[in-house]
């Protein structure tokens, strides 16, 4: 069973708690929600902790409109934990089917079976048990609890980071360890402190349902509405002009970089092409032949006799099959990004002066230039070769 370590509280605010502590923030969010927030989505104005568990799954992954028919058809058909608990399993997935996700209808029907069979068929109050069930997480867990009991427990979900990212200009990216680790502080320092306990309790439901539909409804990606934010007046991002910077987005990765010499070999009308193995990089396409594939370093510069002539022998070598090499010329180089590479290619152009008929040459064959715009070869190969033979005063026969 899963472990999730939550911390409480109520263990002693940390010295980083007390400085993020401030009462009039969820005092603006709950003031808001009350006037301006959502109330008629089909999982609120229940307190069936069930109902509120379901939404929240579904609701993981997938945008409100597109969840709430497959909310209501699967309650119709499953309307109490028990029965959705004693269903098959191709059952319940047949209800998920269209959803997306399929872990999160696997984990739901488990959680059911778990729920009934450890607690009775009662959700529990406190989050860290609830977390302890398949497929939900801190931030579910905590949705479920205050929605359902008015527990008092933060919530950061996608949207919430966005909102707090802004409102406090938080630099960094949330989905980092540290920052993430920060939020989650600032959460639980901002929450509603508690009181008698009905207030406290529909407090709680108001300041979780306004931090979800200030995230989904006013603090969106693009064209966030600002004018209309209960939080502009303190939004750090507002006040800085970084409301389209923040949250900042995953750095890239540095992609690393390749680099190939290329061959253009041609006979009048004719190029030289060659067929790449069926796997890995342009696989089962032609491509133009290559001088010692791809290499982690740029090619030599050809800027010493001793290099010139290295480079010409390695053409030579290439060509020798189909001729000899009256000219050899260096193209204009390009470069083409591949998901994980990137790869720079200089090519240069071979002109035969003589062609022998070979004929059963393995790999490489010569192809008509005017059947070039239909080859099977990688976009940019195409490309190169369709601007080098356009210039037909080159290749006039
Ligand atoms: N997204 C996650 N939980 C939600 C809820 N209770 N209402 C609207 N959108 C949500």
């Amino acid at each position: 069973m899963k472990r999730v370590v939550l911390r409480d509280a109520e263990e002693g605010l940390s010295a980083a708690r007390d400085a993020f502590a401030d009462p009039s923030f969820s005092a603006q969010v709950i003031d808001w929600q009350r006037t301006h927030g959502r109330h008629t989505l089909p999982w609120q104005n229940t307190d069936d902790a069930y109902r509120i568990w379901l939404s929240e799954i579904m609701l993981q992954q997938t945008q409100v409109a597109a969840v709430i028919p497959y909310y209501e058809k699967f309650l119709r058909r499953f309307p109490t934990i028990e029965l959705l608990a004693a269903a098959p399993g191709e059952d319940v997935m047949a209800h998920w089917s269209g959803l997306g996700y399929y872990t999160r209808a696997r984990n739901l029907h488990r959680c059911a079976q778990q729920v009934v069979e450890l607690h009775q068929g009662v959700f529990p109050a406190d989050p860290a048990l609830l977390a302890e069930l398949p497929g939900i997480g801190r931030s579910t867990a905590a949705a479920i609890t205050a929605f359902a009991y008015g527990t008092r427990a933060a919530i950061m979900d996608g949207n919430v980071k966005r909102v707090f990212a802004r409102v406090f200009g938080v630099s960094t990216y949330p989905g980092e360890k540290k920052t993430e680790a920060q939020l989650w502080e600032r959460a639980v320092a901002l929450l509603p402190a508690s009181g008698e306990q009905s207030s406290t309790q529909s407090r709680m439901q108001s300041y979780t349902q306004g931090l979800m539909d200030l995230g989904a409804t006013l603090c969106i990606r693009s064209h966030p509405a600002c004018p209309r934010c209960p939080l502009a007046s303190r939004c750090v991002a507002l006040a800085t002009d970084r409301v389209a910077e923040l949250p900042l987005r995953k750095p890239k990765k540095a992609v690393p970089e390749k680099h190939a010499v290329m061959v253009v070999v041609t006979d009048r009308q004719q190029v030289l092409l060659t067929q790449r193995p069926d796997h890995g990089i342009w696989g089962g396409l032609l491509s133009l032949p290559e001088l010692g594939g791809f290499t982690a370093t740029a090619p030599d510069a050809l800027d010493t006799a001793a290099a010139q002539r290295a480079f010409q022998e390695q053409v030579s070598a290439l060509v020798a099959p189909f001729g000899t090499v009256q000219s050899c010329a260096r193209l204009q180089p390009f470069s083409h990004g591949f998901t994980h590479f990137k790869l720079h290619v200089t090519p240069y152009q071979v002109i035969l002066d003589q062609r022998i008929a070979s004929v059963g040459q393995s790999q490489q064959s010569w192809w008509d230039a005017r059947r070039l715009a239909d080859a099977p070869l990688p976009a940019p190969v195409k490309k190169l070769l369709l601007a080098l033979f356009s210039r037909d005063d080159l290749f006039a026969a």
